[in-house]
């Protein structure tokens, strides 16, 4: 077995992961056995059954209901936040007070001064790590398509064509999820927007426009959202971007990119296939799609945990190896509320 790199021997960074619902579960998992130099300390939910799942699948962590607990745990550096969009700001915040370094899961905010707040408050603490969790920035195809383009192979990148398409759930769960999501903008079409602004050389939006429609998810009218959304987005410097997003597909997690540059394209994704078998039978050739973004970004969730640890254990702070910094995040919900704005005027939106 190879050595650990120098950076994450020693005493293992100490984490307390909050919120331990769909996606919470994963990110614990994952901390407490494969990301190495990392231990989970501990676990924060407001739930009985939330933590009863901990004690059986997690190395016993320390278990708290309150956050402000947690943070009073001077046994634990870091958080993790995996929390409702609505309340990430402020537990960053608190987080940087109480003197941790913070993982957050996206959006950094559904609104855009709240942004500026978190900014504030961690310029004023740089030796603390902050990173929002794009994760589509750890994954092996996205990561080599830019490493192609910075590479030069393209020539000067110009577009981004980019979507997030979800299988259809019948039971609704993001129907019940929309009072909090911040809509399909905000909480799926923000990965495309923070991948076009990484692949195009971080550019600043001047003019976006969307529009979108309710195909099967009636129950989304009353918060004034969509199942399926579409939008432009103009860039300083005549970059574009182009975004779908899909809550309804009917084969399965469809998210993918393309670049197009002065001297070629690059699409990532674009056959969204769960491996490489291919099936031909009565109904023609076809490959089984990812089911769900986890079957799809399950390294990427890995890889971005890992590089979050090894940069706070190799104390390159803020650094952009592991992963969106919070300046990024702010910029993607800014672009987010524009293109909600866009969906609900019906008025392109000037940035
Ligand atoms: N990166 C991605 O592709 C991706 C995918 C799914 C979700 N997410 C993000 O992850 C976050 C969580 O999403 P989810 O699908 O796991 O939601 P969820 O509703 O399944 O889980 C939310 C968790 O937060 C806990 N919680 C609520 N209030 C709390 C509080 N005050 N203190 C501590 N814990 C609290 C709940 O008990 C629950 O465990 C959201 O911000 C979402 O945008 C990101």
């Amino acid at each position: 077995m190879m050595a650990a790199p120098d950076s994450l021997q020693g005493a293992p960074l100490r984490i307390g992961v909050v919120g331990l619902g769909r996606l919470g579960k994963r990110h614990a998992q994952n901390l407490a056995y494969r990301v190495r130099g990392a231990s989970l300390a501990a676990v924060c939910s407001p739930l009985d059954d939330e933590l009863t799942w901990a004690r059986s699948a997690l190395p016993a962590p320390r278990e708290y209901r309150d956050y402000a607990a947690l943070l009073d745990d001077r046994d634990v550096d870091a958080v993790w936040l995996v929390t409702p969009s609505a309340l990430h700001a402020q537990q960053i915040v608190d987080a940087l007070h109480a003197g941790k370094h913070v993982f957050c899961e996206k959006p950094l905010s559904l609104d855009l001064a709240e942004c500026e707040r978190v900014l504030e408050v961690a310029q004023r603490a740089p030796h603390l790590q902050a990173t929002i969790g794009f994760m589509r920035r750890f994954d092996a195809s996205y990561r080599d398509a830019y490493d192609k383009i910075q590479a030069g192979l393209i020539g000067r990148p110009f577009m981004v064509r980019s979507q997030t398409c979800d299988l259809n759930d019948p039971d609704g769960f993001f129907v019940r999820f929309a009072p909090t999501s911040g809509g399909i903008f905000l909480d799926c079409t923000v990965h495309d927007i923070d991948v076009a602004r990484w692949l195009l050389g971080k550019p600043k939006a001047k003019r976006v426009y969307a529009t979108g429609t309710v195909a099967l998810h009636d129950g989304l009218r009353e918060f004034g959202d969509v199942d399926n959304g579409v939008a432009i987005c103009e860039f300083e410097d005549g970059r574009l971007a182009t975004f779908y997003a899909s809550r309804t597909m009917a084969h399965g997690n469809d998210t993918g990119s393309e670049v197009i540059g002065t001297a070629g394209a690059l699409a990532i994704g674009r056959n969204p296939r769960l491996n490489r078998v291919e099936i031909a039978d009565v109904h023609g050739v076809r490959n089984e799609c990812t089911p769900t973004f986890f079957d799809r970004f399950e390294d990427a969730f890995l890889y971005e945990a890992q590089a979050f640890v090894a940069a706070v254990k190799g104390g390159q702070n803020s650094s952009e190896a592991s992963g969106a910094t919070l300046a990024d995040a702010l910029e993607a919900t800014r672009i987010g509320s524009a293109l909600r704005h866009s969906l609900e005027t019906g008025q392109a939106v000037t940035l």
